[in-house]
């Protein structure tokens, strides 16, 4: 059922999942493989309701984080990775395993109710959508948390795509318009809207622009495009959008590596798995090696690659013996402190699973560049390399596709040596003595492996659509604001001159800065009135207060709590608050 193109390689099924034997010959590694992957895909499915046997009580099709219910509690529904997830699943029924397509309904009717509860973040025509968290029964979650998230809607849109075109290639057409479009639509709907405003990184830590979430952004409204035109839809405005978002990304291109955060002042080097992450969930087995979309072989990824993983080889003990050019224990980013900061399964996995899709597209291009950028991350694996391009007839073709197989089939080593013997999965494994920490049975970490298992066997989804997207505009072009003007209105503040000011949560509001405050002016009806316009992007949820300042630089602030309000919907409407000062 599955495309082999690797020539040689042998395929086996192996318990209803789809793994393949690579012909690389690394035996340990492979028996490693084989073994873990239908421990992952047990592990995978035990977190999924209503019938796994971790997520008891999660309604059908949600995908639980962990089953870990306190130090942390994941017993949650995160969007993000339960799209991951499925994208995986997704993969694995396309290539063959035809037993998940009950859960994979239940997934696209448990994310058609989801898509329709109001939140936090919003109702869902106005921003709901990226929230990134939910109970498992389906209500929203609604303590405070790192929000909105963006990436969330692209994610689930990408793997429910892969989906929808399996069916239309398969005679399932009406329930890819009529089951998985109208989900995909409100997704790509999310994703025009506010791929240019800022929000939380896939971490939930950073509220800026994540070089995770725009290239999630750029692919699925490349792919939804496509699609929209497939079923005789529309889908407004995702392909006007695409390019401005791989416009965008460039910006995070930093000269030899990516800066995963931007458009925020975070202290942070930028060196995060964040960027290998994105590599892997954009890999396009149809692409060249291209920089613009930082495709696993292009050069810039390599260089990143090798950024990443050396920001780490310093910082763990766990990785004192692993020198440049050997694989290591990847974590997050070098200052994560969460938990102590310590090396991750999924992110070491993904180190490995972009060396893999790397050599599927040397291999099927039939060369191998080496440039100025990607020179030091070959020099690391093999010292006396030059500049050149290598035909795969070649010598050193093949000592670069051997020394870069061994380089990732070592980071599986690393995830085999602390993985406990009977294959269970936690999120972390600590940084001095390797011991699994954090949730147990983390979803995402089985999903992981289940990814790098087929990339390793040559195993490659479908093409998104890479070669007819990956030009970059000269100008980057914005998205069109739409903004909605408030007129902050406040009676009875105790002052006699011209100083009333407010301040809030979001850059239009100073971002609670008493100094950069925005000015009301006294109204010439009513003496004790003061008002200002304040041009708002629409559909934001924001915390404000009034303050008075005097000549002599006094702030007085109103009493708490904050104030909470959201701006109205639609570009260019209108409204205003009527408050009083307390
Ligand atoms: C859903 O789960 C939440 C959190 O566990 C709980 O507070 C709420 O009562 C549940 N709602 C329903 C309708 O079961
Ligand atoms: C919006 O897009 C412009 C153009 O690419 C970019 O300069 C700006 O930083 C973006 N802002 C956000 C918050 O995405
Ligand atoms: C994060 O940024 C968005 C605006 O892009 C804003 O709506 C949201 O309130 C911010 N979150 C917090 C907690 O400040
Ligand atoms: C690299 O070059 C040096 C000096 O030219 C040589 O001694 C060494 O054997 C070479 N190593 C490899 C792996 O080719």
């Amino acid at each position: 059922m599955f495309k082999l193109l690797l020539g040689s390689l042998a395929a086996t099924a192996l318990w209803q999942g789809v793994v393949a034997t690579p012909a690389y010959g690394n035996s340990d590694i492979d028996r490693f493989v084989n073994k873990q992957s239908r421990v992952s895909i047990k592990g995978v499915l035990a977190n999924i309701g209503a019938d796994g046997k971790r997520a008891k009580g999660a309604a059908p099709g949600v995908v639980v984080a962990s089953p870990s219910t306190s130090d942390p509690d994941y017993w949650y529904t995160w969007t993000r990775d339960s799209a991951l997830t499925y994208k995986v699943l997704i993969e694995q029924f396309i290539h063959g395993d035809k037993s998940l397509r009950r859960k994979i309904e239940e997934y696209i009717s448990a994310q058609t109710e989801l898509q329709g509860v109001s939140n936090p973040s919003g109702s869902p025509e106005s921003g709901g959508l990226g929230e990134p968290k939910f109970n498992v029964n389906l209500t929203e979650f609604t303590g405070s948390w790192g929000r909105p998230q963006r990436d969330g809607p692209a994610l689930r849109a990408t793997a429910l795509t892969l989906y929808a075109n399996w069916l239309v290639s398969h005679g399932g057409r009406s329930e890819a318009l009529n089951k998985v479009w109208p989900v995909i639509e409100k997704d790509l709907a999310y994703t025009v809207r506010y791929w240019n405003r800022t929000g939380y990184d896939l971490w939930e830590e950073i509220n800026g622009s994540s070089f995770f979430t725009l290239s999630a952004s750029h692919r699925a409204l490349v792919e939804g495009a496509a699609l929209a035109k497939t079923l005789g839809k529309s889908c407004p405005d995702c392909a006007v959008s695409a390019p401005r978002v791989l416009c965008f990304l460039q910006s995070f291109w930093a000269g030899d590596y990516i800066d995963s955060n931007i458009n925020v002042k975070d202290g942070r080097t930028g060196k995060d798995a964040n960027s290998i992450l994105s590599s892997i969930h954009t890999f396009d087995p149809n692409a060249k090696c291209t920089d613009s979309t930082f495709q696993p072989c292009s050069a810039r990824a390599l260089a990143n690659h090798k950024a990443v993983v050396d920001s780490f080889r310093s910082i763990y003990d766990v990785n004192a013996a692993r020198h440049q050019g050997q694989a290591a224990a990847v974590g997050r980013y070098s200052e994560d402190v969460y938990y102590g900061g310590n090396p991750w399964y999924l992110t070491t996995l993904a180190a490995a699973e972009q060396l893999y899709s790397a050599i599927y597209q040397w291999k099927k291009q039939g060369s191998i560049v080496v440039n100025q950028v990607s020179l030091p991350f070959f020099q690391d694996l093999l010292p006396n390399i030059s500049i050149g391009t290598y035909g795969k007839k070649t010598k050193t073709f093949k000592s670069i596709v051997k020394a870069v197989q061994s380089y990732a089939d070592n980071f599986v080593a690393v995830v085999q040596k602390y993985t406990p013997a009977d294959g269970s999965f936690t999120e972390q494994f600590e940084r001095t003595s390797g011991s699994p920490l954090s949730a147990v049975h983390l979803t995402w970490s089985y999903a992981s492996f289940l990814g790098v298992a087929e990339r390793r066997a040559g195993i490659v989804p479908p093409s998104w659509g890479e070669t007819r997207a990956n030009t970059v505009p000269s100008v980057c072009e914005r998205a069109p604001a739409c903004d909605s003007t408030i007129t902050f209105k406040v009676l009875d503040a105790p002052v006699s001159n011209n100083n009333v000011f407010v301040v809030g949560s979001i850059t239009e509001l100073a971002n609670w800065s008493p100094e950069d405050g925005i000015a009301l002016s006294a109204s010439d009806t009513t003496a004790d009135l003061w008002t200002v316009k304040v041009k708002i992007p629409s559909d934001t949820i924001f915390e404000y207060k009034y303050i008075i300042k005097t000549s002599d630089g006094t702030v007085t602030w109103e009493s708490d709590p904050n104030r909470r309000a959201t701006s109205s919907s639609g570009c260019g409407s209108s409204a205003s608050l009527d408050d009083e000062w307390r």
